[in-house]
């Protein structure tokens, strides 16, 4: 649970870095609770974020920002009408342009937050793709932030191995599957190489160590 993350927070950092930790896991919780359905998913992508940060071979520093973008990144759904999130039927336009809506709200609430700016660019790109096929901007390969590449993979994930009011949950091998077929148009091969490693090094066992 939260308290567990805040735990080991209060261990390891300094008073200022943890009071903007404590913020952003508050702000995480909001959302997560508003969300019953998928409640916990702003978490494990937290999670999954930092875990594939590491197996990159990222700084710890950078492990810990693209952690907080995890745990942030569908922060501005609390900003837009909630019908859409919820419909299990394909949304009209319209409904996808609300929904869309929340990587811009995201990135304005954690713009305003002191030494955050690093963060909210980073959730701001999570739903781009390498092929340019995403949004808010269309950005494609490296255009992509690479914490937000590494955002999408972990979300989509979760998203997946995790039941949806749209969609039975699926097994994590299938889930893997799935990351691959879309690796190089939706997904960064490297990081969805680095991270199918893990998964299989560990025997798909890793939602033991993020529930
Ligand atoms: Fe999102």
């Amino acid at each position: 649970m939260l308290s567990s993350v805040l735990e080991e927070l209060l261990r390891n950092q300094r008073p200022a870095k943890l009071s903007q930790s404590i913020l952003v896991l508050t702000l995480a919780a909001l959302l997560d609770m508003q969300d019953q359905l998928t409640s916990g998913h702003s978490r494990r992508v937290g999670t999954y974020s930092a875990l594939i940060a590491r197996e990159l071979g990222l700084s710890e520093k950078d492990q810990s920002t693209i952690k907080l973008a995890g745990l942030l990144h569908d922060i501005g759904k609390i900003g837009v009408r909630k019908a859409p999130l919820y419909k299990p039927d394909k949304l009209s336009d319209e409904e996808m342009h609300e929904m869309k809506r929340h990587v811009i709200l995201g990135y304005e609430i954690i713009v305003e937050v002191p030494h955050l700016a690093d963060i909210a660019c980073l959730v701001l790109h999570h739903h781009e793709r390498m092929d340019g096929s995403g949004y808010p901007h269309g950005l494609s390969g490296d255009e992509i932030p690479l914490g937000s590449r590494i955002l999408c993979v972990a979300d989509s994930f979760d998203a997946m191995v995790t039941s949806r009011i749209y969609r039975p949950t699926v097994s994590v091998p299938k889930a893997l599957e799935e990351l691959e077929r879309c690796s190089g148009t939706q997904f960064d091969i490297e990081i969805v190489r680095v991270f199918g490693a893990y998964l299989r090094n560990e025997g798909f066992h890793l939602l033991g160590e993020a529930l």
